[in-house]
């Protein structure tokens, strides 16, 4: 198991304790028994000598979860970036990037925040990319369900799609804005790229590289960024950038940050024409930025046995990283979800575990906001209890024991004295 997780970290940066090893353990153990493979030995040797096997583990482990404006802020703060970014260059086209991309919420928010703004279509260009080949299908496909709006304000909604029995359609005047890319961050093709975007979004997945795949990323980030280009990350990822060569933009909420020794001006405006994209592995391809992919040009189409969508919600992430000892990035995603989706139980229950682990006294206050919001949280009650076992406080400890052996899920008190 180790050498396949080394293997899908080589090849994705993915970090496995962040996917979890039971979850991925459960991936690879289903996908042997459809293969009908005799162990894992030989499940490597088919991952090492077929990219489409490769391709389909990628599949499986991706976390897709994205939505429409999330985090709101960096969406405004783009919008204004760039209409100052026109103002400068009075016949310059705006170049922005999306990636991870998923299956295309961030960058078509891009595009309605732009002309939200009054920019001009014919004045900005969005490039997206994703090394997901399903995603990228369902993003040129532009039908949403319900779960790609969140938040209270989706009055965006009403202006840009069309409700039709398949889900929320896209209106063409924002799908066309997009051109959307099969690429790997890690790649070598973004290696030698420069200069070739004003703005870049990569929100929400440094966070589950490690730490040599945060750099290299990082890195390839800043080739990628005119010199005095801005990129967005997410909010759990800003000490990432700053401690990879970025400095805070001093944007409230927006989480955007600069390069912190800008390269020498030379070439600043002057785009390069190209996009690399690439396959994940040797299945390598070159595409014109200024080609638009339609659906079905896909360099692989999505294939039709893989364990389905994300694996991991953001708060789940949270919980690995909270599990890898990666408790600022833990806290930061917690914050994070409870801003975006509202008060949330879990959310809670997990800022008091980190912050029993960091010896915080206000542990027991997120356990209460968590009991507050489900009272019959059972591992909050647990949790509760035994804190307030530790302060001392015998008496309130019994109560929450109680109420947490009256709210024992079944399977857990089979068995067990009580
Ligand atoms: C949680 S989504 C983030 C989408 C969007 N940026 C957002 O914040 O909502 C993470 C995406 O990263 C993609 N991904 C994972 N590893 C990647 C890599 N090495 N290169 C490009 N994309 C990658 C996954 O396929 C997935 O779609």
């Amino acid at each position: 198991m180790k050498r396949i997780e080394r293997l899908l970290r080589a090849e994705t940066g993915l970090d496995a304790a962040l996917i979890g090893s039971a979850v991925l353990d459960r991936i690879v153990r289903r996908r042997l028994k459809l293969l009908g493979l005799s162990g894992l030995p030989e499940f490597l040797r088919r991952l090492e000598n077929s990219p489409a096997e490769l391709k389909e583990l990628i599949e499986s482990v991706v976390v897709k979860e994205t939505w429409f404006f999330r985090d709101r802020e960096p969406f405004h703060a783009f919008a204004r970036i760039a209409r100052e970014w026109l103002a400068q260059h009075p016949t310059g086209t705006l170049r922005a990037l999306s990636l991870p991309c998923a299956t295309g919420e961030e960058p078509y928010s891009m595009v309605m925040a732009l002309l939200d703004a009054q920019v001009p279509p014919n004045r900005f260009e969005i490039d997206a990319a994703d090394i997901s080949t399903d995603a990228l299908a369902r993003a040129r496909e532009a039908v949403y369900r319900k779960n790609s709006f969140r938040g209270a304000d989706l009055s965006f909604r009403n202006r840009y799609f069309q409700s039709t029995h398949a889900g929320y359609t896209l209106h063409p005047q924002v799908r066309e804005r997009v051109r959307f890319h099969h690429a790997n961050l890690l790649g070598e093709a973004f290696t030698h790229r420069q200069s070739l975007y004003d703005i870049v979004f990569c929100r929400n997945l440094l966070i589950y590289f490690d730490r040599a795949a945060q750099a290299k990323a990082l890195t390839q980030l800043a080739g990628l960024l005119t010199p005095h280009g801005w990129l967005f990350v997410g909010p759990a990822e800003m000490p990432l950038a700053t401690a990879n060569g970025f400095v805070g933009a001093k944007l409230p909420m927006a989480f955007a940050c600069r390069s912190a020794s800008p390269r020498s001006a030379i070439g600043q405006g002057d785009h390069d024409q190209r996009l690399p994209v690439t396959s994940i592995n040797s299945n390598r391809v070159d595409c014109p930025a200024n080609l638009t992919l339609e659906p079905g040009d896909s360099p692989s189409p999505p294939s039709a046995v893989h364990a389905g969508p994300a694996v991991l919600s953001d708060l789940e992430v949270a919980r690995q990283l909270a599990d890898a000892g990666r408790l600022a990035d833990s806290v930061a995603l917690c914050e994070a979800h409870l801003r975006q989706q509202g008060p949330s139980a879990d959310a809670y229950y997990l800022l008091g575990l980190v912050g029993e682990a960091r010896g915080e006294a206000q542990a027991i206050n997120y356990y209460r906001k968590a009991l507050y919001l489900e009272p019959n949280h059972y591992e909050t009650l647990r949790h509760i209890a035994l804190l307030l076992e530790k302060n001392g406080d015998t008496n309130a400890a019994r109560t929450f024991r109680r109420r947490a052996q009256r709210v024992q899920p079944a399977e857990e008190g089979a068995g067990k004295p009580t």
